[in-house]
């Protein structure tokens, strides 16, 4: 780097940022602070857009005032840091840049300082061009000055201020819980702390704060909330990462509609803050009408559902498995080739489906199942309608759930396949939806025993008590998702606020009684002096932003992520420690495998 002679702040002080300045202060001295987004050289005359978060503003240079000054502006390159001073005027009316906030001024400088200098960074800061991702991460700083990161790392600290609003004015308490703990059941591993002054015993960072959001309505806290991070050690996706935020909340005494309407002014004011349209009304659907209608638990409301026909086909070939026959119908797909439809078909396959793509056909077959089926689904000249029955061997414990599952995979892959034709995927349409009722319980396959579908401490509907141990498959668990777009944006419940429900919980899941004393002894003890009725929800707030944002990944709106491998890329984290360390810790590595 040419060696460039560098000013010191001093006493100087900035009076406007660069987003600041309009028409009105034509003619006021200012002194502005910045980063050289571009510079302009015209001979006699140098323009420098001068860049910062809030915006830009036009700094002249004219070199027959300031020879000194404009001589120095000579020196400058892109992402030098400099303050400028000089006097604000207003444009020509053929130079106002109408896509500048500050379009309508320039600012006249009669002097620079050159506060830093900059090498040339890795990537260009402005337009689309694919830049790789890790080596955006790698140089993250200069990645978050580029503007489509900071609209969206603005857009979270509004939709933050929003959801605090939203939240104090309904009387919660913004309440800190630790990270230093042990572990909590979400479902995921662990990561662990050691600790130096108790060798061998290890500290859990929160999978979330669900116990201490308990134990503080124990201790009569009623409306916590907290924005907050978790730590889960999973895999990780678009929609994943190792820390995380969630929006965590609790009530005492509530009924399951009064989450709801906590919810509901809180995702208004969210949506408000991100400049998106809010719905009304979040519309509600129980888990066993999402799995019929959609075949998940997290249905896309933005395309319409599928329905169950096999009562329309019984006796026929169609329907010899007893399980479901779905008509799949997408509008306005448009008339698809024969190529098209076999891809359908093989997509149909992977997923252990059979696919009746030609109706004509299948009404030569049966003609009457065929005229109603077409009564109930009202199908235009270019929508798709196919038919899909499981064919799979594997069946699972339930098999009509995982037929349905299958037809919901389907129905989202066609719909994301012509997506450029029906435009259904709108990323501007918000589509919330509340999903009830879930089951309590989730088979595991593997382990050949029952799992929390949500967590441990949720409560079985009153009707379902008796079937805890009896009947755990048909238990259903007083417990809630927000989605949103096809995506698990928030879960909750109703806890276990009695000891004994606790422990006949604790006992379905297969818990001994002292496995149980071990890991929640202290919830234990704690439901037992006076534990209100209570029940509360988390939301993901990256997840949240990440849609509102139109982003397809929630690494676009945490500002220092982690790739799939949990790599920090700028720090590169994780990263061995001295031996020294490890001994103080009281432990010692043993060789890779
Ligand atoms: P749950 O485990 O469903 O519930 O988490 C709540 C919400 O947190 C978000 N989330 C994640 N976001 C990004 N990366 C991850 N690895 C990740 N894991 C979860 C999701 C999810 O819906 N204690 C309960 C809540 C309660 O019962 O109140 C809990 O944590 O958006």
């Amino acid at each position: 780097m040419p060696e460039v002679q560098l000013d010191l702040l001093g006493g100087l002080r900035r009076t406007h940022t660069c987003g600041e300045l309009r028409a009105s202060d034509a003619g006021k001295p200012a002194l502005l602070m910045g980063w050289v987004h571009r510079r302009r050289d015209l001979g006699g005359l140098i323009f420098i857009h001068l860049r910062d978060r809030d915006g830009i503003t036009q700094l002249v240079l004219d070199e027959s005032r300031n020879p000194e000054t404009h001589r120095r502006a000579q020196d400058l390159s892109s992402e030098f840091v400099i303050a400028a001073e000089g006097t604000v005027s207003l444009r020509s009316a053929e130079t106002v840049n109408t896509s500048l906030a500050t379009g309508a001024i320039e600012v006249a400088v009669s002097r620079i300082w050159i506060l830093n200098e900059s090498r040339t960074p890795p990537f260009p800061l402005e337009g689309s061009g694919d830049v790789k991702e890790d080596v955006r991460l790698k140089y993250r700083y200069i990645d978050l000055r580029r503007p489509r990161m900071q609209r969206n790392i603005i857009m979270r600290s509004k939709i933050s201020l929003a959801i605090r609003q939203a939240l104090f004015e309904q009387g919660f308490l913004e309440i800190e819980t630790p990270f230093m703990t042990r572990s909590t059941p979400e479902g995921a591993r662990d990561y662990l702390v050691p600790s130096r002054v108790q060798p061998g015993n290890f500290y859990a960072l929160p999978q979330s704060p669900q116990l201490f959001k308990q134990l503080l309505m124990v201790s009569g806290y009623d409306r916590y909330f907290q924005i907050v991070r978790c730590f889960r050690d999973e895999d990780m996706r678009a929609d994943r990462q190792a820390e995380f935020t969630q929006i965590d909340l609790e009530m005492s005494f509530p009924q399951q509609e009064q989450i709801y309407e906590v919810i509901q002014p809180l995702i208004r004011k969210v949506c408000e803050a991100a400049g998106k349209p809010a719905a009304k009304e979040i519309p509600r659907m129980t888990y066993a009408e999402a799995m019929r209608s959609y075949g998940s638990d997290k249905p896309d409301l933005r395309i319409p559902p599928f329905h169950c026909v096999e009562d329309l086909f019984t006796g026929t070939s169609l329907t010899t498995n007893g399980l479901p026959l779905v008509a799949i119908h997408i509008p306005k797909t448009g008339q698809l080739s024969r190529k098209e439809r076999d891809e359908i078909k093989a997509l149909g396959q992977e997923r252990g489906l059979r696919i009746y793509d030609d109706l004509k056909r299948l009404e030569r077959d049966f003609p009457e199942p065929v005229t109603r089926l077409r009564g109930r689904i009202n199908q235009a000249e270019d929508d798709l309608l196919v038919l899909a029955a499981w064919a799979g061997e594997e069946k699972g414990a339930l098999p009509e759930q995982t037929a349905l599952q299958a037809c919901g995979q389907l129905r989202l892959s066609i719909a994301q396949k012509y997506n450029d034709r029906h435009k259904l995927l709108d990323p501007e349409v918000f589509k919330f939806l509340w999903v009830t009722d879930f089951p309590m319980f989730e088979w595991d396959e593997e382990q050949k025993r029952w799992n929390a579908a949500h967590h441990p401490f949720t409560s079985v509907h009153d009707e379902d008590l008796e079937k805890l141990t009896s009947d755990p498959a048909h238990c259903r668990a007083k417990s809630y998702d927000l989605v949103l777009n096809g995506v698990e944006l928030g879960s909750g419940s109703i806890r276990i606020h009695r000891r004994d429900l606790q422990t006949k919980v604790f006992r379905a899941l297969g818990f001994s009684e002292e496995e149980a004393r071990q890991r929640f002894g202290f919830l234990l003890e704690a439901l037992e002096y006076g534990a209100p009725p209570h029940g509360g929800i988390a939301l993901g707030l990256d997840r949240l932003v990440m849609i509102l944002a139109g982003e397809q990944s929630i690494r676009e709106v945490i500002p220092f992520p982690k790739t799939a491998k949990g790599t920090d890329l700028m720090c590169d984290a994780p990263s061995p420690v001295p031996d020294r360390q490890l001994r103080e810790l009281g432990l010692r590595l043993s060789k890779p495998q």
